[in-house]
């Protein structure tokens, strides 16, 4: 894989960030403030148990909210639909279709195995709730909950994707990515949370910079524990 320098130079600002959250540092941070103050408080995080900071939150619906009509979303790791929630809000502006990926409360011995237990398996969010959270703010079948891992779910995928948001196992980001890549359209964008070395998972940032340095990228951004950018076209 090629190293673009110019994204090199973007993870060295972006993984060296430690100034004052608000007024200094990399990647806009004010600008991702005031989206969070504006747009990442429509669902609780208490009551849906979700893991994504308000401004991840916002921009995660801004993100989604700028995929082409009639556009496709998938999401790896739904858990109790936080994400998920501020990812319908911005697509259903281009009338998108979500598939959000998740083993839920499913055969908790399989779980054991096949996920890095991030979350307690204790009472996880079952697909029902997610879907009874989802019916509630009209999402309807432009959501669609796959009960699943991603690495067997690819095995049998055929959509093209505009967005692919990767927040499974912490283990497999870069596998995650290079599972589903063969689906990406030109322009696609990809966002990976946990990826950075201060808010994240180091291993989870480590597999960002190996997948966002090629130069097959541009617009990268940096928000939170976030890193995200855009297939060239
Ligand atoms: C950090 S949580 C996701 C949080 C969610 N995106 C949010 O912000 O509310 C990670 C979820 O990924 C699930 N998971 C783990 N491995 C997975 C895999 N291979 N495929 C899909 N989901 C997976 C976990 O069970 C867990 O529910």
């Amino acid at each position: 894989m090629a190293i673009g320098s110019s994204n090199s130079t973007f993870f060295e600002r972006a993984y060296s960030d430690r100034s004052p959250k608000v007024w200094y540092g990399f990647s806009r941070p004010i600008y991702h403030n005031l989206m969070g103050l504006l747009f990442g408080h429509r669902f609780s995080k208490s009551q849906y148990g979700g893991m994504i900071r308000h401004t991840e939150a916002a921009m995660l619906s801004r993100w989604a909210s700028e995929i082409p009509r009639d556009g496709c979303i998938v999401e790896i790791g739904c858990y109790g639909g936080l994400s998920t929630s501020y990812l319908y809000l911005g697509a259903s502006k281009k009338n998108g279709r979500i598939f959000s990926i998740d083993p839920f409360d499913s055969d908790l011995e399989k779980q054991e195995d096949l996920t890095d237990q991030a979350v307690s398996l204790d009472q996880k969010p079952g697909m029902q709730l997610v879907r009874s959270r989802l019916d509630e703010i009209g999402a309807g079948d432009k959501v669609e909950l796959i009960e699943g891992y991603s690495q067997e779910v690819v095995k049998n995928w055929d959509r093209k994707i505009d967005f692919l948001w990767i927040d499974g196992n912490h283990d497999q980001a870069l596998q995650d990515y290079l599972d589903w890549a063969p689906f990406l359209n030109p322009g696609a964008r990809v966002g990976i949370h946990d990826a950075h070395p201060r808010y994240g998972i180091q291993l989870v940032a480590d597999d960002a910079r190996k997948i966002f340095s090629t130069d097959e990228w541009e617009r990268l951004d940096h928000v939170k524990s976030i890193i995200a950018g855009t297939r060239k076209t």
